[in-house]
């Protein structure tokens, strides 16, 4: 085990997209657990599209990062040492680590990992983490998708987009995915079971969306928001749900997120669209791991990961792929299969 700690610590607000120097490389002494306390080897990083958001000083569902603290990050790890009574030297975890190569803990927030589950690790971070659990209940609970029904998924080979989609036909729906480029739709499309993909940079969402979907839109589960949204708004069946799960497409702009153009089709169709925060289901997460667990075991949903390997010092420049669309499926930075017998 190394004897210092290497962190990312945000150094300044970011105007507009993050750029490296927004966050300073800082190196510390190994932190030593105390009592109830375990340190962690950070092996995965989870890069989100709400880091971004987390950099800002305005309020949101979670309190910003704040100048000169850790980045926040959700990883998984391996406990190197612990005086902590349920957590034991060797088990894998996952939690809010921190851009950083070893977290202190005290357990809050912190799942354990089951090494006689037969998935691979990035597993935790994607589709039995908590992007799986994002689609799960974003789809099921707050888009009230059933059966039989026709869901539009924005940003849909991304992380949550792309789980979106296979949960909608695993359990018989009709899946459109609106994705950035030809490689990416037909991935959708051919690999995943997509009923179609529209691409969003070469063709009109709107005019391939009267072609897709004759009868209207039930759910469409918007991941980007923008003229994705207003598009998707001019589609809507009678009594369909829009759920706000993210709008990527907003995250960076100077002049702050614009609106819905198109919003009184939810007049016109009876519609009703709301946004939800996946930790509000937190003591739901083992229901939506039990559903996803059992889908994967089967075959019916793939963990769909896009892993690069490096250290944190890779960490903006792997950020910066979720807003270019570099990334298909779930965004890992491994910074820990050095060693093998990690993952
Ligand atoms: N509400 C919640 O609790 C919750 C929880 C987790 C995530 N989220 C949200 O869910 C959304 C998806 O997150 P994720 O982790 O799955 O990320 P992701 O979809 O894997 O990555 C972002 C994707 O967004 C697309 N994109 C980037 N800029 C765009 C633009 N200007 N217009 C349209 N698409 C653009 C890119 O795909 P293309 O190549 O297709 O453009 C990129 O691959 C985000 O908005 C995130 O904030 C919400």
């Amino acid at each position: 085990m190394s004897t210092y700690n290497r962190q990312l610590r945000l150094a300044h607000r970011p105007v507009g997209a993050a750029k490296e120097t927004d966050w300073n490389l800082v190196e510390e002494p190994l932190p030593t657990p105390g009592e109830g306390e375990f340190v962690v080897k950070i092996l995965q990083l989870s890069i989100d599209p709400a880091m971004r958001g987390w950099m800002d000083a305005a309020p949101s569902y979670i309190p910003p990062v704040e100048i000169g603290a850790v980045m926040r990050a959700f990883a998984t790890g391996r406990v190197m040492e612990s005086h902590h009574p349920h957590y034991a030297t060797g088990d894998l975890v996952t939690g809010e680590f921190g851009v950083q190569e070893y977290a202190l803990s005290t357990g809050a927030g912190v799942y354990r990992i089951d090494p006689r589950v037969d998935v691979p690790l990035s597993a935790y971070l994607g589709v039995l983490g908590l992007t799986g659990i994002t689609a799960y209940f974003g789809l099921l609970d707050v888009g009230g998708f059933q059966p039989g029904q026709t869901v539009v998924v924005s940003g849909a080979a991304g992380a949550v987009g792309s789980t979106v989609g296979q949960i909608v036909k695993a359990r018989g729906g009709r899946a459109i995915g609106i994705a950035g480029g030809e490689q990416k739709c037909r991935y959708l499309v051919e690999r995943l079971g997509f009923d179609a993909a529209i691409d969003y940079k070469s063709e009109s969402v709107r005019k391939s969306l009267r072609r897709h979907a004759p009868d209207g839109v039930d759910v469409f589960f918007d991941n980007v928001g923008g003229p994705i949204l207003d598009d998707v708004l001019t589609r809507l069946a009678r009594h369909a749900r829009v759920v706000i799960c993210g709008a990527v497409s907003q995250y960076n702009t100077e002049v702050g997120p614009q609106g819905p153009k198109n919003y009184l089709s939810l007049l016109v169709s009876r519609a009703r669209m709301e946004g939800f925060v996946v930790f509000d289901y937190a003591p739901r997460y083992p229901e939506a791991i039990a559903d996803m667990s059992i889908w994967l075991a089967d075959g019916k949903i793939t963990n769909l990961v896009d892993i690069e390997r490096g250290s944190i010092i890779d960490f903006p420049k792997t950020l910066a792929r979720l807003f270019n669309g570099a990334n298909t499926g779930k965004q890992i930075l491994d910074i820990g299969s050095e060693d093998p017998d990690d993952v």
